[in-house]
């Protein structure tokens, strides 16, 4: 059955519609699932770039209607961190996502999210993985990130939603996350969008100076070398002590080099041949994070 106009609500060439409250969402949103329409969602922080809107294309190539969240969600930031400086651009995200087709944009102030205040809120978190690599550097981040993913995923419930692969170990947790909880939503994840020097797009690389933006495409041929190296033999440790070196010699300050199992993370074993190489590491003020996949050959049983 088609939907009725009011039931659709605003269509990809329509304006598309701002909302900042929760009942006027849920409201927006049941005339939609009335309508039998299919729903993605895309949470984000702002401050978008070619990256997100990729996220939203995809969104919008996979559902009816896509809603794009931007809420810059504390539960995530450590103490010293950079919540207060994060970049905060509504209009202009406001802007891209009406232009790229984006049919809704929730935008809710902290005290919506958290009305009881940050301290206290109930809290979801993925045991074990959490507390590594960007957990280890990051205490609390991913119980930040899962807490807030799981509040959009129940205000939304979406069909679908989709996340970027830059942040690997996000979307592993994130998939870990509606897979125990039992929220049947599809988890996309989308590859890496790149600067024509091989930098992955990040909101944090405007605070690169242009110095260190000279320099920050260092990181990805960093894990590129790391990857050839571990197919063409060098043991993972090897290749990540060099990869370490290298990024030293270049400037950053390293918080890891790993490379792990694509499936779940874990230290690879001799037999595991699917493996994602992922870093972080600080150059100036920014924390630039990447990964690349790679497949190392097995040896031929004798
Ligand atoms: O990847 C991000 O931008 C954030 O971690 C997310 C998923 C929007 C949760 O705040």
């Amino acid at each position: 059955m088609k939907p009725s106009p009011e039931e659709a609500g605003p269509k990809a060439d329509s304006r598309m519609e701002t909302l900042h409250d929760i009942p006027a969402l849920r409201s927006r949103l049941a005339g939609w699932r009335a309508a039998g329409l299919r729903i993605a969602l895309v949470p984000t922080m702002g401050n978008l770039h070619e990256g997100h809107i990729a996220l939203v294309q995809t969104a919008l190539a996979g559902a009816d209607r896509v809603v794009a969240t931007v809420f810059v969600n504390p539960l995530q930031f450590g103490p010293g961190e950079d919540l207060d400086s994060y970049p905060r651009t509504l209009a202009e995200d406001a802007r891209q996502l009406q232009a790229v087709g984006c049919q809704l944009l929730f935008a809710p102030a902290e005290a919506t999210m958290y009305p009881q205040g940050r301290a206290g809120h109930t809290q979801v978190e993925v045991p074990g993985l959490s507390a590594e690599l960007c957990g280890a550097s990051r205490p609390g981040h991913f119980r930040g990130v899962t807490t807030v993913v799981a509040k959009l995923f129940n205000l939304v419930q979406p069909d679908l939603a989709v996340f970027g692969q830059k942040d690997y170990q996000q979307l592993l947790l994130i998939r870990r996350m509606a897979l125990d909880l039992n929220m049947d939503i599809e988890i996309v994840g989308l590859p890496t969008v790149r600067e024509a020097d091989g930098l992955a797009m990040s909101s944090r690389n405007a605070y690169l100076t242009a110095a260190e933006r000279a320099r920050a495409p260092v990181l990805f041929r960093t894990l590129t070398a790391v990857a050839a190296a571990v197919a063409a033999g060098t043991s993972p440790e090897q290749a990540e002590r060099d990869a370490a070196q290298a990024l030293r010699t270049a400037g950053f300050e390293p918080d890891y080099v790993s490379v792990r199992r694509r499936v779940d993370l874990a230290l690879p074993g001799p037999a595991d041949s699917a493996l994602v190489v992922l870093a972080a590491a600080h150059l100036g003020r920014a924390r630039l994070i990447d990964n690349l996949e790679l497949d190392r050959p097995l040896p031929v049983q004798g």
